[in-house]
């Protein structure tokens, strides 16, 4: 059986981690503790990126300075999820306690309709919310960057654009992830974008290869130098508008110019003495994170040991509650009543554990009817702490890898495919054979629901954790599974990362896990108590960053990526 006595060795550990699929990049000196920093640390999907940010630090600036040229140099080094065509969410934690959350998700068009990717017949048609020019909402991430800067930033906001500017403009070296991601999706750039895109201008990207996409330059520099404006408003504006006009889109000019990003209560709650912070709704993450942690507090989850029966039939039967709630109750609050104090309630978390079977799985059927969304698992997080103890979590997307693939001609950049985080038929199955909730309807003006669960811990008044994950469904409980293995199993930041992962989540009814992680004996003995199993590739890309007792950082930047932590 996989434990946690073997992750500690990190020969042992490295042969695990070459067994699972989309591992199988792993370099021999995978490390069980990451990168130790005095002072301050950024961790993202990309090491360019990383490197922005942490000398952005060490210029002066503080950790929200740190995650605005961060989220910009994303935007082009690591173009699958880094965006200005998507939208996110940020937590902030300041070293004073002050905390923060910044709703920056994308809206429906104001002429987006309940049933716009129906057929006369009222069936789903397959692909239109995710491929192409419909699928796109009102992209977010700018209004995020302008409004974050407002309220915290310290250096001036060109300051914080012009690496990613220099980066667009005088090219950077592909990774080989990148480069493959890139040769794989260029078909679908062809076909969906109605000019050809940076990134099918060879036709075999290698390793190493430079990639320069000159007008995304341009667009960032009307960012660096009209703020908002520079997006939602002039040529950048009319560049979507035309792209939209070309593809049979529906972004128009008023929606630009409508968005605004929004400062939300953050939600608090507490584990074994430790406050957890996290995103409200539009994002489902605070809430059924926070679920999680209720349900299983009374459990003695040391005892019952790292990935093992016990602990993987207790998560799973609190996961299939939640993802039962998740499907009913949440939307956009500013459109539906989500009834937020009601799940956080203790008494109400408890009761739904009432008929926990510590040896039988509860059959998903068996927990509520209802709906469940399915999300794609390509989406980006980046955690990062200041010289001062401030602390910024915040995960971004485009949805979908590269979202709709629709490249805006003249601009240089990819629009999300968000439109499909709706339920796009409530109460009846969508285009992927799933059933979606009422609550997460379309509706002009409307956050479509998430999963990201960007999260900050505190012990004592004193930052502890932050953490987050791409992984549309699996990200809640990747961030869940991290959050144990520190506080309940011990682990270190990197070995909380490095650890394998099982998700499940109401419906399907099964448990999935990393290929290679299960033991036979294991998978037997779960599936005498009645549970499904699936092997699968990595699930989440975890980037965190703890705050260890000697008062060292250690960055977690998750093996199954080019995810890299940088710091001083
Ligand atoms: N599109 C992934 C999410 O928002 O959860």
């Amino acid at each position: 059986m996989f434990s946690y006595k073997t992750l500690q060795i990190p020969a042992i550990a490295v042969g695990i981690f070459l067994s699972l699929g989309s591992f199988s990049c792993q370099q021999a000196n995978d490390v069980e503790i990451g990168l130790l920093a005095d002072s301050a640390m950024v961790v993202s999907a990309h090491p360019i990126a990383s490197q922005v940010g942490a000398d952005i630090m060490r210029q002066g600036g503080n950790a929200i300075d740190a995650a605005i040229a961060t989220q910009f140099a994303l935007a082009v080094v690591y173009p699958d999820a880094g965006n200005i065509g998507g939208g996110g969410f940020m937590v902030i934690r300041l070293a004073n306690g002050e905390s923060a959350t910044l709703d920056f998700r994308e809206k429906a068009p104001l002429a987006a309709s309940e049933t716009m990717y129906l057929d006369a017949n009222g069936e789903v048609i397959k692909d239109l919310s995710w491929l192409g020019h419909l699928a796109s909402g009102v992209p977010g991430s700018v209004a995020g960057m302008v409004a974050a800067h407002e309220r915290y930033g310290s250096l001036p906001w060109e300051t914080l654009l012009a690496p990613a500017i220099r980066l667009a403009r005088d090219g950077f070296l592909l990774t080989e992830k990148e480069a493959q991601k890139m040769n794989v999706q260029r078909d679908y750039f062809l076909k969906y974008s109605t000019n050809p895109p940076a990134f099918t201008a060879k036709t075999n990207w290698l390793t190493a290869d430079t990639l320069r996409i000159p007008e995304l330059a341009e667009t960032l520099q009307r960012i660096s130098d009209n703020q908002n404006a520079g997006f939602y408003q002039g040529e950048t504006a009319e560049l979507i508008i035309a792209e939209m006009k070309r593809g049979g889109g529906i972004i128009t000019a008023e929606d630009l110019a409508n968005y605004e990003a929004v400062w939300r209560e953050p939600l608090i709650g507490n584990y074994r003495g430790y406050e957890i912070i996290s995103m409200p709704p539009p994002s489902s993450g605070g809430i059924a994170l926070l679920q999680l942690l209720q349900m299983t507090a009374a459990y003695p989850i040391q005892e019952m040991g790292f990935f093992s029966q016990e602990t993987i039939h207790l998560m799973t039967e609190a996961e299939r509650r939640v993802y039962a709630d998740r499907a009913e109750y949440l939307g956009d609050a500013d459109f539906v009543d989500v009834p937020v104090n009601d799940l956080l309630e203790t008494s109400y978390n408890l009761g739904r554990m009432s008929d926990f079977d510590s040896q039988k799985a509860t059959p998903s059927s068996a927990i509520s009817a209802g709906t469940v969304l399915v999300e794609s698992e390509q989406t980006t997080h980046f955690s990062i702490v200041d010289a001062a103890g401030n602390a910024v979590s915040c995960t971004t997307t485009l949805n979908g890898g590269f979202g709709s693939k629709v490249y805006v001609g003249g601009a240089g950049f990819l629009l999300n495919n968000e439109m499909d985080d709706f339920s796009i038929k409530p109460g009846a199955p969508n285009a992927y054979g799933l059933v979606g909730g009422a609550a997460n309807s379309i509706s002009p003006g409307k956050r479509m629901l998430s999963s990201m669960t960007p999260t900050i811990l505190a012990k004592d008044g004193k930052l502890f954790m932050v953490v987050g994950t791409p992984g549309g469904s699996t990200i809640i409980t990747s961030v869940y599974q991290t959050i144990l293995n520190v506080i309940d199993h011990g682990m270190g930041m990197q070995a909380a990362v490095n650890a394998p992962r099982v998700h499940s989540q109401w419906l399907p009814d099964e448990i999935a896990f990393e290929n290679g992680t299960l033991s036979q004996s294991l998978q037997n003995t779960l599936k005498n108590m009645g549970h499904s199993l699936k092997s699968r590739n990595g699930i989440g890309r975890v980037d965190a960053i703890l705050v260890r007792p000697d008062g060292k950082l250690e960055g977690g930047a998750d093996p199954r990526g080019d995810d890299t932590a940088k710091g001083y």
